[in-house]
Parts: structure tokens; sequence; C-alpha cells
């Protein structure tokens, strides 16, 4: 077979595949198929790869493709949707990983041939490498705060930017001296075993790195932060694409690189906080993030018969979830609600916030999950344009993105979009507790007249409404 024909066509299906497949994952509707698409492209790139390259020893390749399919089959199938943040971080660990493995073998194979680098190679050996190095170690620590393993509160300390200013500096004197024999002589290092300590030296350093920019992030800004994780793994795939001279990688590494910034982005936005302030401004600690004493001002509370005879004799109701549904896995009986109401004539829209619950997308999953179709998912702009005309918004272990401090401009939710529920003629709030939700800050919307406070668990609950509403 002529691959150097048949390897650049594929390589171009492979790349089209690639981008019709992010493209679909821009509708919930679409999103199984657009993976589907990249999963084909990613199996036609490797098979490409591995007809196109002099394979020295198929039953590693064999069996770590094997390996690999398993382990990541069982993750997919088992892992909880609520886990789903710190797996991918995770998975974006391995790929940093193995895009710094794969420029460290290159390293190592150049290097023992006493030739130099050369620019070329070097600094593309040491992207990788560095790259790959940081989003490694950064994905273990998220992982790790994700899961509880490691603690999620900022961990910061005396002289922490400068610090890390200083050890990348170090990282980058060490990567140029890599690249560049004249500033391997300058830095007084010669030969190929100082530039196997210098190597080392990188790699311990960009490990380091990834470890200390972690660190001082809270734990619940982490999806943000896996994100931006997502964008360097492309970001260091993408330079082992250039130091392998792989164009497939090339362009699926530019492709994550970008995808991940643009998501990073979109979140930072959604939350009105800029990425500075979720890398450097250590949200959490103590002080900033005060724990407010909720619970001072009377509120008016309901039990499941009087919600559901609100519910039941409206004309149409908005609901809307948040984190707390994802906890409770409340979305079926949810649905069973939503059901009801429907039979019964009234119509039943659902509000989501782009940044409601604790990583993308993660309302639309759940209620995907429940079978709640497509077209009654109405975005921020979509629905506060509705809320006028609203009889009953129903929130469901939502806090922060209903809250009206955000306009408020001294609140540290100043600015914040959120959905104007308190728009509606009723609403419903549906949660245990008068506590604060992300942000730590009590809601004013659950002092108002004319809500409802309907407290217990979201499983609970939606179970009792299921009961009163089909007696309503
Ligand atoms: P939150 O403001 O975090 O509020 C969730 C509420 O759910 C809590 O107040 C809690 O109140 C309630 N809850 C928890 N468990 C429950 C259960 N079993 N049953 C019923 N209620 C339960 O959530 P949100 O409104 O979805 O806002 C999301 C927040 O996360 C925003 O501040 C956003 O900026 C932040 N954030 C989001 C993301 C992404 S990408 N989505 C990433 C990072 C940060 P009780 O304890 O009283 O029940």
């Amino acid at each position: 077979m002529d691959t150097t024909i048949i390897a650049p066509i594929a390589y171009l299906i492979s790349a089209i595949l690639f981008v019709s497949g992010i493209k679909k994952l821009s509708s919930p509707a679409t999103a199984r198929s657009g993976n589907v698409r990249a999963s084909l492209a990613m199996l036609l790139a490797i098979v490409v790869t591995l007809l196109e390259h002099e394979i020295l020893d198929w039953t590693t390749v064999a069996g770590a493709i094997i390996a690999g399919a398993v382990i990541g089959g069982i993750l997919a199938r088992y892992i909880q949707m609520t886990a789903m943040p710190q797996l991918v971080a995770v998975f974006n660990g391995f790929g940093g990983g193995a895009s710094a493995a794969v420029a460290a073998a290159e390293f190592v194979r150049l290097s023992g041939t006493g030739a130099a680098l050369g620019a070329g190679s070097g600094v593309t050996i040491v992207l990788g490498t560095l790259i790959g190095a940081v989003t490694l170690s950064g994905s273990l620590i998220a992982f790790g705060k994700l899961q509880g393993v490691v603690t999620g509160n900022p961990v910061t300390f005396p002289l922490q930017k400068p610090l890390n200013a200083l050890l990348f500096l170090a990282i980058v004197v060490a990567g140029a001296g890599l690249a560049s024999d004249t500033i391997l002589q300058g830095l007084g290092l010669g030969g190929a075993e100082a530039g196997t300590w210098l190597f080392m030296a990188l790699v311990g350093g960009a490990l380091l790195l990834g470890v200390l920019l972690v660190i001082p992030i809270g734990g619940a800004d982490m999806p943000v932060v896996v994100s931006l994780l997502n964008s360097y793994s492309g970001l260091a795939a993408a330079a082992t694409g250039f130091v392998l001279g792989n164009m497939i990688l090339i362009i699926a590494g530019a492709l994550v690189g970008a995808a991940g910034l643009i998501l990073t982005q979109l979140m930072c936005k959604a939350m009105n906080r800029s990425l500075g302030n979720v890398a450097f401004g250590a949200f959490g600690t103590e002080g900033q993030v005060a724990r407010v004493k909720t619970g001072e001002r009377p509120v008016r509370d309901v039990d499941a018969e009087q919600a559901a005879m609100v519910l039941a004799y409206a004309n149409s109701v908005a609901v809307v979830p948040g984190y707390g549904l994802a906890v409770a896995q409340a979305q079926h009986e949810l649905k069973k609600v939503c059901d009801l109401l429907e039979e019964r004539g009234v119509t039943v829209r659902f509000g989501v916030h782009p940044v409601a619950g604790r990583m993308p997308g993660h309302m639309n999953v759940l209620l995907a999950e429940a079978d709640v179709s497509y077209d009654k998912l109405l975005d921020l702009d979509d629905i506060n344009a509705e809320f006028d005309s609203t009889d009953v918004v129903l929130i469901v272990g939502a806090n922060d993105v209903v809250n009206p401090a955000a306009r408020d401009p001294d609140s540290v939710i100043a600015g914040m979009p959120i959905l104007d529920v308190d728009r509606a003629r009723n609403v419903i709030v549906m949660k245990r507790s008068l506590s604060p939700g992300f942000a730590g800050i009590d809601n004013d919307l659950f002092y108002m007249e004319h809500t409802m406070m309907f407290f217990g668990d979201a499983k609970d609950q939606m179970s009792e409404l299921v009961k009163e509403v089909r007696e309503a």
C-alpha cells in the first residue's frame, strides 16, 4: 500500500471528522453523533499512523490499545455523572503526560545520536515536555481537589506568585539551553550528560509548576481549571505533533487547545470572573467568601401539597435546575412532575443557566438523562424574556444562578448574568435549607413576598410532589 498518497488523504478525512464532530457538540441533540464522529476520526488517525510508520513491536502497540480501550470503556460506563469533572481532569493529565513522554523519548533518541538538538527540534521537544508535564501534575491536583483527596481550599503562602514566576523563568532558561547549544555553552554546560541533567531539571520544574499553579485555586473553581488544562493538553499534543512531524496530531492538538480555551472563556464570562481572578484570586478563602448567616429574616414555607396546588393551577411553569438537582439525582422525579403538569395543560419550560451545576452542560446532561425534550430547554436570554408572563418558577437545587444580588455592584457576584426568576408571578424554591450556594452569599429571593420555600432533599420532595400533583 502506498501510504505516501493514502496517509495525507486519510489525515484530511480525519481532520474534517474532528471539526464536524466538535461542531455537533454545540447542541445536546447532536452531541452523541458528534462524539461518535470524533471517535471515528481518532480511530482513523491511529490506524493510518500505525500503517504509515515502521512499527518495531506490534504486540506492545496492540496491548496498549486494548488496555486503553478497556480502561476507557469501563470508566465511561460506570462513572457517576457528578464525578465527570474529575474523570476529565485525569484524562487531560494522561493526555499531557503522554505528550511529554513522547517528547522525552524523542529527546533521548536525538541526544543518543550525539548530534546537537537544533533549534527546530529543541523548541518543539521543550514545549511538548514543558506543557505536557505541567498538564499532568496540574490535572492530578485538580482531580485530587474534585475527589476530595487534596484539600479543596486554596493553598496559599507568602511570596507564592514571585516564586512561581521565578520557577517559570528557570524553566524557560533550561528550555532555551536545551534548544540552543550557544545558550548551553553560555550557561557553562556542555556535552550530552549536561543536556540530560538539564532536561531532567526541566521535567521536574514543569511538574512542580503544574502543582504550584493549581493548589492556590479553590476546589469549586476546578471545572474552569480543568477546561484550561484541557486546552494545555491540546497544545502539548500539537507541540508533540511538530516533534514527530505528524500532521493529524498537530491538527487535533490545535483543535483541543482552541476548544478548551474558548470553553474556559465562556465559563469565566458566565460567572462574570476573569481568568486571572480564577487562577490567582484564591476564590474560596476565609473572609473572601464570607459564610453568611442565613435565615434571620422570615420566609414563607410550603409543603408538597401546597406546592402542587400552585403548580397544577398555573398556565405556565418555568423550571430552573441547579447543582442540588445533580446532588440529589432528582431529574427523573422532576420529569414525572413536569409530565403530569403538561397532562393538565400547563406549559412547562426549563431555564438552563450556562454555569448551573459544577461543569459545562451539567444541567443539559441531567435533563437529557431524564428524556426532557431539547426544545423545552431555553437558554438564559430566551427564558429571561419569558419570566414576566410566567405564572410559577420552580427552582430545584439552584441558588447563585437566580440570586438578585448579582444586580448589586457591591456583591461578590456583581454583574454575573442571572435568571431573572423574581419577575415571575410566583416562585417556588426547592432546597434543603437557607444555606448559600457556591458563592457563599445569602439570597434575597428566598425572602421575597411571592417566594415559597419548599424545603427538603430534591429527590424526596419531587417524589412527594409527583403524588400531590397527581391528586390535585
Ligand atoms: P449553587 O449556587 O451552588 O446552589 C446549589 C444549591 O443546591 C445549594 O444552595 C444547596 O442548598 C442546594 N442543594 C444541595 N444539595 C441538595 C439536595 N440534595 N436537594 C436539594 N437541594 C440541594 O448552584 P447553582 O445555582 O447551580 O450555581 C452554580 C454555581 O457554581 C455558580 O456560582 C457558578 O458560578 C459555580 N460554578 C459553576 C461551574 C460550572 S461550569 N457549572 C463551574 C465552577 C463554579 P441546601 O444546602 O440548602 O440544600
